[in-house]
C-alpha cells in the first residue's frame, strides 16, 4: 500500500496547489490513499466545509485536523457526517467528529488516527492513554497516527511508544518539515514533522512582516497568509499490508 500524506494545508494557496499537483503525482507514484491535514485550510483559520470539499475533490481521502479543528462552527456537521475528515481522539467526549477513520477498500483496510499533543498545548486528555484505549477497538494491523503536536521530544516519545503497534507515526503542527524520517526497530515508520502546504517566503505560512509585528510590538495583529511560491512538504509511505509495517518512508518537497 503506498501512503502520499500532506502536511498542514495552509489558505486558499495550499488548496490550489494540491488541485494543480495531486492528480499527476498519484498516477505517477502509484499512490493508493491521500492523506492531508487540513486544520488549516481555510483563509482566516481552521476548516470550512469549502476549503475540506476542496481537498476532498482534488483527490485528498482523508483529512486531518488539529488544535484549530472546532475553530470554524459551520465545520461541525461535516465532522459528524463521518466521511473521512477527523479531529483528534483525545478531545472532550462532548466535542463534534470522531477521532479516527477506517477507510475500507477492496485491496487494504487502513485506520488513519489523529491525536494531540499536551505539552506546550491546551491540556486535553493525555494522548498515550488515549491511544491504549483506542487501539484497542481497531480490528487492522494498518494504522497511521496524524501526531499533531508542538515539542519535538513528545512526538519522538510517542513515536517509539507505539513502535510495533502501529504503521506509522507522523507529526503535524510546526509547518517545519524534519529530516529525521526512519523506520523503528519494531517496523512503524516515524518523522517528526511532515512540513506544511503553503507560501515558501513566510513564517509557518503567515506573512514574516506580520509576524514580526506581533513578536516585536505584542500588539494584537491580524495575521493573512503569504500568497506567493507555494511549496508542497509531505511523506510517501509504503506499508506491508499484511504486516501493518513500514517498508519505505521518503520525504516529499514539491515546489
Ligand atoms: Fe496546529
Amino acid at each position: 500500500m503506498r501512503v502520499l500524506i500532506i502536511g498542514d494545508v495552509v489558505g486558499q494557496m495550499g488548496c490550489d496547489f494540491i488541485r494543480q499537483k495531486l492528480a499527476k503525482y498519484k498516477l505517477e507514484n502509484q499512490i493508493d490513499v491521500v492523506i492531508a491535514n487540513g486544520e488549516n485550510s481555510a483563509e482566516g483559520n481552521g476548516i470550512l466545509p469549502h476549503s475540506a470539499n476542496h481537498l476532498f475533490d482534488s483527490g485528498v481521502n482523508i483529512i486531518t485536523t488539529g488544535n484549530h479543528a472546532l475553530r470554524r462552527r459551520e465545520i461541525y456537521d461535516m465532522l459528524n457526517e463521518q466521511i473521512g475528515l477527523i479531529r483528534p481522539a483525545n478531545f472532550h467526549s462532548e466535542a463534534p467528529g470522531c477521532g479516527y477513520y477506517i477507510y475500507d477498500t477492496a485491496n487494504f483496510k487502513l485506520c488513519v488516527i489523529n491525536l494531540q499533543g499536551t505539552v506546550y498545548m491546551d491540556n486535553i486528555q493525555n494522548p498515550f492513554e488515549c491511544i491504549d484505549n483506542l487501539l484497542k477497538q481497531i480490528d487492522t494491523k494498518n494504522i497511521i497516527v496524524d501526531f499533531h503536536a508542538e515539542a519535538t521530544s513528545e512526538k519522538l516519545a510517542m513515536g517509539y511508544y507505539l513502535d510495533g503497534r502501529v504503521s506509522l507515526v507522523y507529526g503535524t503542527h510546526t509547518h517545519v518539515q524534519t529530516a529525521d524520517e526512519r523506520i523503528l526497530k519494531n517496523g512503524t515508520g516515524y518523522i517528526t514533522d511532515i512540513g506544511m502546504c503553503g507560501g515558501y517566503e513566510s513564517v509557518l505560512g503567515v506573512k514574516p512582516e506580520l509576524v514580526i509585528k506581533r513578536l516585536k510590538t505584542n500588539l494584537p495583529v491580524r495575521f493573512e497568509n503569504a500568497k506567493d511560491n507555494c511549496v508542497l512538504c509531505g511523506i510517501t509511505v509504503e506499508i506491508d499490508k499484511n504486516l501493518g509495517k513500514t517498508t519505505k518512508i521518503e520525504r516529499i518537497y514539491l515546489s
